[in-house]
C-alpha cells in the first residue's frame, strides 16, 4: 500500500493560518528563484546564515569532494582531516585565550554545550553551588529547553514554561527603551548596576553569564554600546563568574568584525559558533572555550569527563563546507564588501530615522533595524504578516520581528540592491497606522 503524503510542517509557523509557503527551486547570489520563475532578494540571509552569496562554487564543491571522500564517522574516539582543519582555522580568528572546540550542530546545541560546560566546570571544581545562570531581558538563544530557558520569556517560550529552568535575569542595554530610564548620550552605562547587584549578592551560586555580544538579535536586533559588553566582562570576572559569549548570529564578519567580542576588546570563558560557520550550507556549530575551562574536565576521575554529544559531531561534510567558508575570508575582499553595506546603512536609515511612524534605527556593520511605532508593539504586532507579505510582493525576503524590520544581507549584495531594500522598506511606511 501506498503511503500518503506527509504534510510538511513549518517552523514558527501558524498552520493554516499563515500564507502557503513560497516553493523555492534554486539559488544564486542574493536571490532566491521560485518554481515559476520569479527572483526574491533574500535581504536575511535565509534566518542570518549565509554570507558569501547563496551557492556559492567553492563551498559547493569542497561539499562534493568530502562526501565522495569521507561522509561521516563518529566523532567518539576518532577524529578526521576536515574537523582539524577547522580548529586550526578557527584557531587563527577567535580571540587566543579560546583554544578547545566542542562541535555540535546548530545555534541551540552550542548553547546547551556552553551552559553545561559552565554548570560541570564549577561541579569538577568543587563548587557544585556555582550552578544558576544569569541571563539578559530580551536574550534570546534558541528553542531546545536550556537555550530556551536562558531566552527571556516571549511567544516562543509562552506554551513551555514547565520545561524551562529557572534563570537569573538582568537588564539589557535597550538604548531606545532604555531600562532604566536615561539617555544614551548623557548615561554611564548605568543599566548593568543590575548585574552588578546580582554578582555581589549571589556570585556565589552563579556559574555563567550569558550574553549576545553588543547585539540581541530575535528579541529585536537592538544594539548594545561596546561599554555595556565590556562592563559585563570586568563583572563577572571580579566575581568569578564564566561569560558565555553566543556568537551564533554575530560571528563570522555579521557585526563590522570577525567576532563582536573585538569591538568591545572582550575575551569570553566560551563563545559559541553557528549559523555562518558553514557560509550557509551545512547545519554545524561549535562552542570553544579556554584551557581554564578545559582543564577542570581533565585527570584521571572519570566522572570529570564532559557527557554530551550528538551523532552528528564534527560531520566531516559540514567541516568541509566550513573550512571552504573561511577560505573565502581569504580568497574575497569579503571585509570591503561589510564595509560597503555598512556604509548603505548609514547613508539611508536617517531618511527612515526622520519618518514620523518610525520610533528608532540602529544599525551594527552589516545589520540595520527600523523599529516602528504600532499601538501593538512586539513579535505579534498585528503589521508584521502585512509587511512580509508587502516586501514578498516586492521581491525582497524581509521578515519583521514584530513591529521591528531588519535587513541583515548576504555579504555579496551589491550597493544597487541594498538601496532597492531601503526603498521597498520607504515604502512599506504606508501601511503603518496614521
Ligand atoms: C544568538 C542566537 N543564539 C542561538 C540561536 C539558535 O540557533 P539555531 O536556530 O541554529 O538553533 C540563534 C538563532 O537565531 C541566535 O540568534
Amino acid at each position: 500500500m501506498g503511503a500518503p503524503n506527509l504534510h510538511l510542517w513549518h517552523p514558527f509557523t501558524h498552520q493554516g493560518a499563515d500564507p502557503a509557503p513560497v516553493h523555492i527551486r534554486r539559488a544564486e547570489g542574493v536571490f532566491l528563484e521560485t518554481r515559476d520563475g520569479r527572483r526574491i532578494l533574500d535581504a536575511i540571509s535565509s534566518w542570518w546564515v549565509n554570507l558569501h552569496g547563496h551557492a556559492h562554487p567553492a563551498i559547493a564543491a569542497a561539499i562534493a569532494g568530502q562526501a565522495a571522500r569521507l561522509e561521516h564517522v563518529l566523532f567518539a574516539g576518532f577524529s578526521h582531516e576536515p574537523a582539524e582543519e577547522l580548529a586550526s582555522r578557527l584557531g587563527k580568528i577567535v580571540p587566543a585565550p579560546l583554544q578547545h572546540i566542542f562541535f555540535s550542530d546548530d545555534g541551540s546545541t552550542a548553547v546547551e554545550v556552553a551552559l553545561k560546560l559552565a554548570v560541570q566546570f564549577w561541579r569538577n571544581r568543587g563548587r557544585p553551588e556555582k550552578c544558576r545562570i544569569v541571563a539578559l531581558e530580551n536574550a534570546y538563544h534558541g528553542d531546545t529547553a536550556g537555550a530556551m530557558s536562558v531566552s527571556d520569556d516571549s511567544p516562543f517560550t509562552a506554551a513551555f514554561e514547565s520545561l524551562r529552568v529557572p534563570i537569573l535575569r538582568t537588564h539589557s542595554a535597550y538604548c531606545a527603551h532604555c531600562p532604566v530610564g536615561l539617555t544614551r548620550a548623557t548615561c554611564l552605562i548605568e543599566c548593568l548596576e543590575s548585574l552588578e547587584r546580582l554578582l555581589a549578592g549571589r556570585g556565589h551560586e552563579i556559574a555563567a553569564v550569558i550574553v549576545e555580544p553588543l547585539l540581541q538579535g530575535a528579541g529585536g536586533m537592538i544594539v548594545h554600546p561596546e561599554e555595556f559588553l565590556s562592563g559585563i566582562r570586568r563583572l563577572t570576572a571580579a566575581h568569578d563568574v564564566l561569560l558565555i559569549a553566543d556568537e551564533v548570529l554575530t560571528g563570522f564578519g555579521r557585526t563590522g568584525r570577525m567576532f563582536a567580542c573585538e569591538r568591545a576588546g572582550v575575551v569570553p570563558d566560551l563563545m559559541c559558533v553557528a549559523k555562518g560557520l558553514t557560509g550557509g550550507f551545512l547545519s554545524l556549530a561549535a562552542t570553544i572555550t579556554t584551557d581554564r575551562v578545559h582543564d577542570a574536565f581533565t585527570g584521571a576521575d572519570h566522572s570529570r569527563a564532559f557527557f554530551h554529544g550528538h551523532s552528528y559531531t564534527a560531520n566531516p561534510i559540514a567541516c568541509a563546507a566550513a573550512n571552504a567558508n573561511l577560505q573565502i575570508f581569504d580568497s574575497e575582499p569579503v571585509f570591503d564588501r561589510i564595509a560597503a553595506i555598512e556604509r548603505v546603512h548609514a547613508a539611508r536609515l536617517p531618511a527612515l530615522a526622520a519618518h514620523p511612524g518610525v520610533a528608532d534605527v540602529r544599525y551594527i556593520g552589516t545589520i540595520s533595524a527600523i523599529e516602528l511605532k504600532v499601538p501593538d508593539a512586539g513579535y505579534l504586532s498585528s503589521l508584521r504578516p502585512r509587511l512580509y507579505e508587502f516586501f514578498l510582493n516586492r521581491g525582497v525576503l524581509l521578515r519583521p520581528l514584530g513591529n521591528v524590520v531588519y535587513v541583515l544581507p548576504p555579504y555579496v549584495i551589491t550597493a544597487g540592491q541594498l538601496n532597492f531594500v531601503y526603498d521597498v522598506i520607504e515604502d512599506s511606511l504606508a501601511l503603518l497606522p496614521s
